[in-house]
C-alpha cells in the first residue's frame, strides 16, 4: 500500500517533519518513507495532506479490573487522602476484592470498553498490569483477560506482572510469605503460561520496600524478564536507583525522585514514565524533576496511568495535555512521550516512530501541526488509522 499527499512527522529525534510525503507498506512494516517526488510509482491512497505520526502508545496502564472507586474519589473530595484510605483497607485492596469477584467475561467485557476508548484516539500499543489480583489465580485471570484482549483487536498488549502492587489483607503481617508466593508461585506460573512480557512493582510506604522490591526484580531476572517499577510516586525511597540498578525499562511517577536518582537513571538508560492523571487527579503538590531530567537527556513517556483509583483517565491525547500544562512538557516532548519513547518504555524497537523496518502503525490527524494534538482537552482529531498495515479506521 503506497500513502500519499502526507503531512509527515516521523518523530525521529524531533518531530521530523515533511510536507508532501509518502510511505510504502508492505508486510505490515514500513518499506519506504520519503518525499512524493521520489516515491516509487503505483496506486496510491490520497491522504489529503493529513497530519501522519506513528501510532501512539500508551506504555503504563492497569485497564483490567473490576468493581470502580468512585467513592474513594468522592472520600477523597471529603478530606481523605490517599494513603490513608490506602491504610484503611479500601484503594488498591478494594479493586481487588472485586477483580477477584469478577468472572474473565465480565473483566474481558469492561476491558475492552476501556481499550476502545483509548484506541480511539489513534492509540495502537497499549501496556496492561496485572495487580489486582494479589493471589496466584487472579493474577494470571488478569493477564489472560489481557492476551484476550489483543487478540481481539489489532492493537499490540503488552502484558505486565504487578504481583508485588502492595501487600494483600491476609499478609499484612507476614511480607515475607507474600512475597514467596509472588516471586515462585505467581510470577512463575503466570510466566509458564506465557502471560509476562515485564515486571513491574510498587516500591512506596504503603506498598513494597526497597529491600522487598529487590527479591522481586531478582526473581524477574531469573527468568529473563525485564523489569520497571512504579517509584518515588508518594515518597523518596530510592526505588528508581534500584531500578537502574537492574537496568529497568522504566521508572513511573517519579513526583519525588531527587537528583540522585536522575542520574542512576540516565546511567541505566531508563526512561522516565511521567503519569500526569494520578498528579492530577490526588491533587499533588510535588511535579516530577522535568529540568532534572531534560537537561541529562533521559528520555520522558507518558501515560494514562488507567486505573480506578490514582487515575481514572481514558484518554492519552488529554495526558499529552496534562503533561504539558501541569509539567510543563513541551507540546513536541508530549508527542514523543506517547511515540518514540513510550516504545522505549516497553523495551520495543520497532515502533515509535515512522522509519523503514518499523511497524505501519500509523495514525492520521485533521490538524495542522503535531503541536496541536497538545493543545485541546476532550477533542478528538482522529482521522484514520493504520494498525499492522491494515486501515481499523478509514478516511471519511
Ligand atoms: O499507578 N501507584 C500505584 N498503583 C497505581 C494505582 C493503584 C490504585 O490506586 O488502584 C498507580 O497509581
Ligand atoms: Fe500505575
Amino acid at each position: 500500500m503506497l500513502l500519499k499527499n502526507l503531512n509527515l512527522a516521523s518523530m525521529s529525534g524531533s518531530y521530523g517533519l515533511m510536507q508532501k510525503a509518502a510511505i510504502l507498506i508492505e508486510n505490515g512494516h514500513i518499506k519506504w518513507v520519503g518525499p512524493e517526488v521520489d516515491a516509487p510509482s503505483g496506486p496510491a491512497v490520497n491522504c489529503h495532506g493529513t497530519l501522519v505520526t506513528p501510532g501512539l502508545i500508551d506504555c503504563h496502564t492497569h485497564l483490567v479490573y473490576g468493581g470502580n472507586r468512585a467513592n474513594e474519589f468522592e472520600q477523597r473530595l471529603n478530606g481523605a487522602d490517599y494513603a490513608a484510605i490506602a491504610k484503611a483497607g479500601g484503594g488498591i485492596m478494594s479493586t481487588v476484592r472485586a477483580t477477584r469477584a469478577a468472572s474473565e467475561e465480565n473483566l474481558l467485557k469492561s476491558g475492552l470498553k476501556r481499550l476502545d476508548t483509548l484506541l480511539a484516539e489513534g492509540v495502537t500499543t497499549v501496556e496492561i498490569k496485572s495487580g489486582y489480583g494479589l493471589d496466584v489465580a487472579t493474577e494470571a485471570k488478569m493477564l489472560r483477560v489481557a492476551r484476550k484482549l489483543e487478540k481481539q483487536r489489532a492493537a499490540t498488549i503488552k502484558n505486565t506482572f504487578l504481583g508485588a502492587h502492595t501487600f494483600p489483607a491476609e499478609y499484612k503481617e507476614n511480607h515475607q510469605e507474600y512475597l514467596n508466593i509472588v516471586c515462585n508461585q505467581s510470577l512463575k506460573s503466570a510466566f509458564e503460561e506465557g502471560l509476562v512480557d515485564a515486571v513491574d512493582a510498587f516500591c512506596e510506604g504503603i506498598a513494597f520496600s526497597v529491600e522487598e522490591t529487590e527479591a522481586v526484580f531478582k526473581a524477574a531476572k531469573k527468568l529473563n524478564l525485564p523489569v520497571k517499577l512504579h517509584a518515588e510516586q508518594l515518597s523518596n525511597l530510592g526505588g528508581a536507583k534500584l531500578a537502574a540498578k537492574y537496568g529497568a525499562l522504566s521508572v513511573d511517577h517519579i513526583e519525588y525522585l531527587d537528583l540522585d536518582g536522575v542520574e542512576a537513571i540516565q546511567k541505566s538508560g531508563t526512561v522516565a514514565v511521567l503519569l500526569p492523571g494520578a498528579y492530577y487527579y490526588l491533587r499533588e503538590k510535588q511535579a516530577p524533576p522535568v529540568a532534572a531530567l531534560r537537561s541529562r537527556k533521559v528520555a520522558i513517556a507518558i501515560a494514562t496511568d488507567l486505573n480506578p483509583g490514582s487515575s481514572p483517565v481514558h484518554s492519552l491525547l488529554s495526558t499529552m495535555n496534562m503533561a504539558c500544562v501541569l509539567f510543563g512538557l513541551t507540546p513536541e516532548e508530549a508527542l514523543l512521550g506517547v511515540t518514540k519513547n513510550a516504545a522505549k518504555a516497553l523495551g520495543l524497537a520497532d515502533r515509535g516512530e515512522i522509519k523503514v523496518g518499523h511497524r505501519a502503525d500509523l495514525a492520521f490527524w485533521d490538524v495542522e501541526r503535531p503541536g496541536d494534538l497538545a493543545y485541546p482537552l476532550g477533542f478528538n482529531p482522529i482521522s484514520a488509522i493504520i494498525q499492522n498495515g491494515q486501515f481499523s479506521k478509514a478516511f471519511a
